[in-house]
């Protein structure tokens, strides 16, 4: 048992003695500020130099913070662009309506990016080319995105977390190791704000990036639908999944069913993803990633 929990007062029975309405109050005040000054800081990245620039597997890229509602147009066109190249047919049917909410969520004041750009320094004739200086070349700097994350601060079951709202890597930079880079990152922000937990929303369908985050080591949350209710689940077409860093999120989110749906639930359900062929059906809720 955590250290935290061995500590926590209890009645003479042995049992959890319940807190008081003070206690609670103070609580949610204080989960409140955590997130308050979570949101309050304008750059996440900045506390991690180590994450300021990826270079492995032939990739050499640099990261960059961002806000929802101060995205340039060329990057939310980049944004919505690579949403419809890697998730149009996970989604299937869907894509329609979901690309709607994508837009929506993507500029809202709460969004936070890390930005994933690939600088070059390319020598290109065509600007010279048209000054009619065709025997030398020009530097020119011709920087692009190749990925990104969309993060937000919120209340899970009065539990602060980072909840991850799209983690999208170019189809030519994946499998490259960025993406548990970006994830790594998340962690460590999440951590360092105090937040219990990162959370996500993975589409059923969606058996690589299933995949991946099993690797990651998350797990599927006590609050997706299959584990609140296995009748829910099925109607569902998403899992929400998490990795819990303090005791009480564990409670809320891993350790929160009866004992004999836990026996069937998780295993099963692990297994399940790994066997999955690849279905295109998609309803999402508000969090998707
Ligand atoms: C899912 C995604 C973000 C993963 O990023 P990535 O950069 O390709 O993954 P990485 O190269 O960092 O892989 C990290 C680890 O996961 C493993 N992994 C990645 N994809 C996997 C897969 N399909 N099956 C099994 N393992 C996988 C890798 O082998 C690697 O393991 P290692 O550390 O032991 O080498 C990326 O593929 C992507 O953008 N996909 C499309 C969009 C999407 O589905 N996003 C998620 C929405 S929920």
């Amino acid at each position: 048992m955590a250290t935290a929990e061995k500590k926590r007062p209890r009645g003479s029975g042995g049992e959890e003695k319940r807190p008081s309405r003070k206690e609670i109050l103070g609580r949610k005040n204080a989960v409140g500020e955590l997130i308050k000054k979570a949101v309050a800081m304008k750059d996440h990245l900045a506390q991690f130099p180590g994450f300021h620039k990826f270079e492995r597997n032939g990739l050499l890229v640099y990261l960059e913070s961002g806000h929802g509602n101060q995205l340039p147009l060329l990057t939310r066109k980049y944004i919505q662009n690579l949403l419809k190249v890697n998730m149009e047919e996970p989604y299937g049917i869907e894509w329609p309506s979901e690309e709607k909410v994508k837009r929506r969520q993507m500029v809202a004041p709460e969004a936070r990016y890390i930005f994933v750009r690939q600088s070059s320094n390319a020598f290109s004739t065509k600007n010279i080319m048209k000054q009619g200086h065709n025997s030398t070349h020009e530097a020119c700097n011709e920087d692009r995105l190749i990925g990104f994350v969309h993060y937000r601060f919120v209340l899970e079951e009065d539990v602060p977390v980072v909840y991850v709202y799209e983690l999208q890597v170019e189809p030519s930079a994946q499998g490259k190791g960025l993406g548990k880079f970006l994830m790594e990152l998340i962690e460590l922000i999440a951590c360092k704000s105090q937040m219990g937990a990162v959370m996500l929303t993975v589409q059923k369908a969606n058996n690589l990036a299933m995949a991946f985050y099993m690797k990651l080591r998350y797990v599927i949350s006590s609050t997706s639908p299959s584990r609140v209710d296995p009748l829910i689940g099925l109607e569902k077409n998403y899992k929400i999944l998490c990795k819990t860093f303090e005791s009480e999120a564990k409670s809320k989110f891993e350790l929160k069913m009866d004992p004999g749906l836990r026996a069937i639930g998780f295993g099963v359900e692990v297994l399940h993803i790994s066997a999955r062929s690849n279905g295109a059906d998609g309803v999402l809720g508000d969090e998707t990633a």
